[in-house]
This record gives structure tokens, C-alpha cells and sequence, in this order.
């Protein structure tokens, strides 16, 4: 309880409205995890937008951003906890006070590149995170009367990287590709959805897992491809190309995803996974290319296409050559499909990053600069 206090102390939203939350009906919540995240935060505008009171829980790590919240302010159906999922104490409070409907886990360490250079803290979080998550919500789940105990949901949210990776020609993961994941990252997130699965199978927890392929948006870190590119375009510094380019990735609008973890929620199976997404497959020089035309047409520049700016770089180790993600499944069982194309999101999130280089300018604080300047110091230029 005393940390959980300290929890709460430290988070910065405004204590009268921590106060308010205990005074609302909050039984049918869902709580989030990670939720000031990429795409986290839009599942909680999403979830808050269609009246389901929401408790968001994150450690605000680099990566978290309460500007992504900030249009809950004053949202007294939304509570804002600064906390680690890790934390058995406060997660076991925190239910015990809200008894969530649902726990939709999206907090994670989320990039490889980053993993490649600290994987203890995937291991810390993804992992171990997880598991802790994991064994506070059985508690919780086999205390609750039999009615909600039906009811109740575990929805974890994973990455089409833990299949590993495909050569041009290879059928798209299905949810039954053997698991290979090649990274830090994708090992760890592998391990958290095997975790997941034991849950189910060991002690029959009501579990979901969703294995999604490359997100991108509004309020992306602007440590991914995609919103990097922006930034850096807008800046008029190099846009850094690994290798060839020719690593190809399948590209879901955020929006998207949000929508089919909804789905998968409400209607999806328990104990399945559902594999998610876009049907849009685009190697990096192609995405480079439709972030550079769609900047041409929105904010051309005088001297010339943005495109000038790319330039290869050293690669990432053991970098992935291809994901697919063959979404048969959700698109059969819950009649989900992707609502946005890729050139309209594409256009849509350049238009997103111009209107909002504040967030990026804020996202983008000291931290940041050090991991830029670390991270693409040591890698040479190889060519244009
Ligand atoms: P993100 O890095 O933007 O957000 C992760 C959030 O988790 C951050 O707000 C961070 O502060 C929080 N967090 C980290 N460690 C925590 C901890 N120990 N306790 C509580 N909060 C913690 O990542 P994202 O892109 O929004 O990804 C969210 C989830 O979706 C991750 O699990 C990721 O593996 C998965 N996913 C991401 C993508 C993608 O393309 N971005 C695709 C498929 C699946
Ligand atoms: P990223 O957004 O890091 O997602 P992931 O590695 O999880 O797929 O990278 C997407 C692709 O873009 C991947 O093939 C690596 C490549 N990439 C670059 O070429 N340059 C960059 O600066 C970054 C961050 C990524």
C-alpha cells in the first residue's frame, strides 16, 4: 500500500482528479497498461471515447507521454496511475479498488534497436513485467464471483516478430508459424506470450493474445521508421536507410489495430490468438519514398524533394528481412478488416506530425537526442 501511495504521489495528473475515480461507479472498467504509449494511449481514447470508464497504468518510461492523454484531463471517468506493471503491490491495488472488466496489456520496451544495445530492460518489462501481471490478475480473477469471473478478460498485446523472419516467396505467418524470434525484442515478447498461454492452460485465466505487424500514426516515438523519418525530414537532417532498404514490413494504421484488439475483447475466443494485419506490405525504400512525396505535397521545400535527404546507413545485426502477417482468421471469425489504406494513413500521419511539431518537439527531449546521437553516430554513411 505505501508504494502504491508513492505511485500515486508520483503521478502527475492533478489529485482531485485521482480523488474523483474512487467516487465513480469504475465496475465495468478496463484497465491499461502502457497506456500512455503509441498505441496504447489511442486504445484509450478509443475505449474512454465508447463510455467504458478506463484505470491507465504506465511507468512513463522514454517512451510513455502524457500528451497523449491530455484530451482526458478532465475526463472523471479516466484515472492516470504512474506505475510499473511489474509492481505487484499496486497492480493488486489497483484492481482490488476498480475490479476491471478487462486488463489489456500494451506496456512493453518496444524497440529493437534498443534491445540490441540493453536487452535487461525487455527481459525486466516484457518478461518478467508480464509474468508479475500475470500471477497479480490470477489472484484477482479466481476472487472475483462466478459471474464476473466469466466475463473477465486478459487481453495481451503482441508483435508478428516473434514468428521471426520470411524470405520473398514464404506464405505469411499464420497463428500456427512456429515461434523464431530473432531479436532481444521478439524473444522477449515471445516469452511474455508464452507466459500468457501457460496462464490459460495451467490455471484457465480467460486469456487473449494478439500478434500484430508494423504500427504507425499519430504519437509514434519518434525512434521508429516512420516518425523519424518525418522529424528528420522536417529538420533537414539525413534520413537514415539500413542497408539496401529492401526489408520489407506490413504496415497497419493504429486506428486499425485498436479496432480489431476491440474486437478480439469482445468476441474473440478465449485462449486464441489472433494474428492482425494490414495486408500492406512496402519495403523500407517505399515508405521512404511515400513519407518524402507526401511532405513534397504538403510542405514542399525550396531546395528541392526530401527525398535528397536519404542516405543508406550501416545495418541493424541480425536484422529481419521480411514480416507478413496472414490475418484469415480475424478477418473470418470477428469480420475485421483494416479501414485505412496505406497511402491515405500515410498522408493522414505526415499531415498529423505537421500540425503537431510541438508533441514531437516535447517527445523528442534530452533523452532522446543521446539515444540519436548513440545510435546513428557508430553508424556510417554507405552511400545515397
Ligand atoms: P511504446 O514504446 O510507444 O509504448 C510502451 C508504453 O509502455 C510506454 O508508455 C511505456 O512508458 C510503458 N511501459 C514500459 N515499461 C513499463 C512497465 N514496466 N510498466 C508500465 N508501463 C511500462 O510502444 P507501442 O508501439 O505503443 O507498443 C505497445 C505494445 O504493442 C507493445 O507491447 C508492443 O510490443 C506491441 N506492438 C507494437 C507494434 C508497433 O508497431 N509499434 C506492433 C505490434 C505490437
Ligand atoms: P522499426 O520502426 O524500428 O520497426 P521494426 O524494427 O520493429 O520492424 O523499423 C522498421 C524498419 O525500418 C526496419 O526494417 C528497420 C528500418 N529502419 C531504418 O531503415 N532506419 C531507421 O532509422 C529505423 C529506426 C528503422
Amino acid at each position: 500500500m505505501r508504494r502504491m501511495v508513492q505511485a500515486m504521489l508520483l503521478t502527475p495528473a492533478p489529485k482531485a482528479k485521482i480523488l474523483a475515480i474512487f467516487g465513480i461507479d469504475m465496475r465495468t472498467c478496463h484497465l491499461i497498461t502502457g497506456g500512455a504509449g503509441f498505441i496504447g494511449s489511442c486504445h484509450v481514447l478509443r475505449t474512454r471515447a465508447a463510455g467504458v470508464p478506463v484505470v491507465t497504468v504506465d511507468k512513463l518510461t522514454y517512451a510513455g507521454n502524457l500528451d497523449n492523454l491530455c484530451s482526458l484531463a478532465n475526463d472523471t471517468k479516466h484515472c492516470f496511475v504512474q506505475g510499473d506493471i511489474g509492481n505487484d503491490e499496486l497492480m493488486a491495488h489497483l484492481m482490488r479498488t476498480h475490479q476491471p472488466t478487462a486488463v489489456i496489456n500494451f506496456a512493453a520496451e518496444s524497440h529493437v534497436d534498443r534491445s540490441i544495445l540493453d536487452p535487461d530492460a525487455f527481459v525486466r518489462t516484457n518478461v518478467l513485467g508480464t509474468c508479475a501481471l500475470l500471477r497479480v490478475t490470477l489472484d484477482y480473477w479466481y476472487n472475483l464471483p462466478q459471474d464476473h469471473r466469466e466475463a473477465f478478460r486478459f487481453l495481451h498485446v503482441s508483435t508478428d516478430e516473434v514468428y521471426g523472419s520470411l524470405c520473398l516467396g514464404d506464405a505469411p505467418f499464420t497463428e500456427n508459424t512456429p515461434y523464431a524470434p530473432n531479436s532481444p525484442y521478439s524473444a522477449s515478447k515471445a516469452a511474455s506470450d508464452h507466459l500468457v498461454r501457460a496462464f490459460h492452460e495451467t490455471h484457465g485465466l480467460p486469456v487473449l493474445i494478439t500478434n500484430c505487424s508494423n504500427n504507425y500514426g499519430p504519437r509514434q516515438f519518434p525512434e521508429k521508421l516512420i516518425p523519424l523519418i518525418i522529424c528528420h525530414a522536417l529538420e533537414r537532417q539525413t534520413l537514415p536507410i539500413y542497408g539496401k532498404g529492401d526489408y520489407i514490413r506490413d504496415w497497419l494504421h493504429v486506428k486499425d489495430h485498436c479496432e480489431a484488439i476491440d474486437m478480439v475483447l469482445r468476441r474473440g475466443t478465449v485462449g486464441r490468438t489472433y494474428n492482425v494485419g494490414g495486408r500492406a506490405e512496402r519495403t523500407n525504400l517505399d515508405v521512404v519514398h511515400s513519407i518524402c512525396a507526401a511532405l513534397d505535397r504538403l510542405r514542399p521545400h525550396s531546395d528541392g524533394p526530401y527525398a535528397k535527404l536519404m542516405a543508406f546507413v550501416a545495418d541493424r545485426p541480425g536484422h529481419d528481412f521480411r514480416y507478413a502477417i496472414d490475418c484469415t482468421r480475424i478477418e473470418r471469425e470477428l469480420e475485421w478488416k483494416p479501414r485505412h489504406t496505406f497511402d491515405q494513413g500515410i498522408e493522414d500521419t505526415v499531415s498529423w506530425y505537421l500540425d503537431n511539431q510541438a508533441w514531437a518537439e516535447r517527445a523528442r527531449g534530452g533523452q532522446y537526442r543521446d539515444w540519436i546521437a548513440r545510435q546513428y553516430a557508430g553508424y556510417e554513411r554507405v552511400g545515397e
